[in-house]
């Protein structure tokens, strides 16, 4: 296992993509510090202090993209998923890969791609975990979260936290990779929390509405509009 630590970063993610070229197939990122860290949607990643994770997988699948790298962030997700319930935990998923404990965001998930020309350089997936943050620190994020150490009343070992997810994420990897999200589709389903709800689905500045019959093949949304129609949702977040 290739797992290099900084003390400070800008962003594993930034680092990642910057250091491509030269950074092995499957080595995972990480800082204590993200002065300037990232998630989706262009928003920030709020640091919450050195015992929380900020870390990114580094993973070079092959050198064309293939639809089963837009599932890497729900493979991740579900990994998490499986090692919190080791734990005691009850976490749920909210589409397309956050994970939730006691419904508040606990983690977030962004892959990125670097890509020259029509050759994949790489994917970096990114991952920042809440796992020993302060109530003070967690009140100053705009949106609902907590953190592992509050939901287990007690501080979590980090390196042996970290440690576990990266072997655990590249244990059915290749797998994975070989199978696409079927090879997950039902582990997804069990946790997630959306499933036959009313949703609304923002992409950039558009809203859409529509019951949720599921999630498809390749980890699309299914939604039945209001009109009767079926529409599958690819990109956005539930708000
Ligand atoms: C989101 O929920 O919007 C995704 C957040 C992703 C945050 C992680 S922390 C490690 C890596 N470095 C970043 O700058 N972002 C990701």
């Amino acid at each position: 296992m290739n797992i290099i630590s900084f003390e400070t970063l800008d962003s594993t993610n930034t680092y990642s993509k910057k250091n491509i070229e030269t950074l092995a197939d499957k080595t995972v990122v990480s800082a204590d510090i993200q002065t300037n860290g990232y998630g989706r949607f262009n928003r920030s990643w709020v640091d919450l202090g050195s015992e929380n994770i900020y870390m990114t997988f580094v993973l070079k699948p092959s050198d064309k993209i293939s639809e089963v790298h837009a599932n890497l962030t729900q493979y991740l997700s579900v990994i998490l998923c499986k090692q919190f319930e080791e734990m005691g935990l009850f976490p749920q998923i909210k589409w397309p890969n956050d994970v939730l404990l006691n419904g508040k965001k606990v983690c977030g998930i962004l892959a990125e791609t670097v890509i020259k020309g029509n050759i994949l350089k790489g994917i970096v997936l990114g991952i920042g975990v809440n796992l020993n943050a302060s109530s003070e620190n967690l009140n100053a994020i705009d949106r609902p979260a907590t953190s592992v150490n509050i939901e287990l009343r007690g501080k979590i070992d980090k390196q042996e936290f970290m440690q576990e997810l990266v072997e655990n994420f590249f244990s059915q990897y290749e797998e994975f990779l070989a199978n696409g999200f079927v090879f997950i589709k039902k582990d997804y389903e069990k946790r997630a929390s959306f499933l036959g709800q009313n949703l609304k689905i923002g992409v950039f500045k558009t809203i859409k509405e529509g019951l949720c019959k599921g999630v498809d093949d390749n980890g699309n949304l299914i939604l039945l509009m209001p009109d009767g129609k079926i529409e599958k949702i690819n990109m956005g977040e539930i708000i």
